[in-house]
């Protein structure tokens, strides 16, 4: 962690999300921008955001894969809080190469060819969102995996310069929950069927009671190669 993260942490140390998020967009005035991929953790960030009117733009990947249910809740959330979600979508003609070159599934194939998946449908959408900006708010919680045991929640990204900050890093999923039902969140329906963490439709499936939380995430690949390039520096603990 450089010198201006490790600012950041000791500023935020202590505080509760929402202070946190307060103090942030004051430090990185019109540089802050929080993504979402309405899963719980995120819907928990978003009614904070939104509720408070926080000058912190939201966006989401859209992938093009995403779940039914995924899109009701984005489109709820929109109609409940009346604030912009903005879309980033993939470069259509990356994506129209691949597709018409290997198939609209080509990822179950070989861990190179999800690389290019996420690499077309994700990272490059990412960067895009992410450019200008000199903060970047996820969802990522400690307990959603052993790599991310170890991340804290103020974080370095040198890939993309700039302070990455997970307010909601040390709440457990108990707490996550009891916060949706207290101020009646609106989330994703699938986190009842046995998915706490949902990405894309075909590369996401329900968990056994007692697995990882992020298990049924590209679920027949190797546990150490289960990276989309949206958060490297998980793999490097
Ligand atoms: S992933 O790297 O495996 O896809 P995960 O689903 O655990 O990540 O989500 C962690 C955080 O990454 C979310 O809280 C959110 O901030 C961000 N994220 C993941 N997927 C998306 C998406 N499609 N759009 C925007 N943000 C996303
Ligand atoms: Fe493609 Fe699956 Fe990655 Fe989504 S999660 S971008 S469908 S490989």
């Amino acid at each position: 962690m450089n010198k201006f993260a490790e600012n950041i942490h000791k500023q935020t140390e202590g505080l509760k999300p929402a202070e946190a998020l307060t103090l942030l967009v004051d430090a990185f005035p019109g540089q802050i921008t929080f993504s979402t991929s309405f899963g719980w953790e995120d819907q928990v960030i978003t009614h904070m955001i939104f509720s408070n009117k926080l000058p912190i733009k939201v966006f989401t990947l859209e992938t093009g894969r995403l779940f039914p249910e995924t899109y009701y809740v984005w489109n709820r959330t929109m109609e409940i809080y009346g604030q912009p979600i903005h879309a980033y979508y993939p470069n259509n003609e990356a994506l129209e190469q691949m597709v018409n070159a290997k198939g609209p599934n080509s990822f179950y194939e070989s861990v190179d060819n999800r690389k290019e998946c996420c690499g077309i449908r994700k990272v490059e959408p990412l960067n895009r969102a992410l450019s200008g900006n000199k903060c970047w708010i996820t969802g990522i919680r400690a307990d959603q995996s052993l790599t991310r045991q170890f991340m804290g929640h103020v974080e370095w990204d040198d890939a993309h310069q700039l302070v990455k900050f997970h307010p909601i890093y040390d709440w457990t999923l108990d707490d996550v929950k009891a916060y949706i039902k207290q101020y009646n969140i609106p989330y994703n329906t699938l986190h009842d069927r046995g998915f706490p963490s949902i990405g894309c439709a075909p590369c996401t499936r329900a968990v056994q009671p007692g697995e990882d939380l992020r298990a049924g995430r590209w679920w027949w690949e190797d546990q150490s190669k289960k990276e989309c390039g949206l958060h490297e520096e998980i793999f490097k603990a």
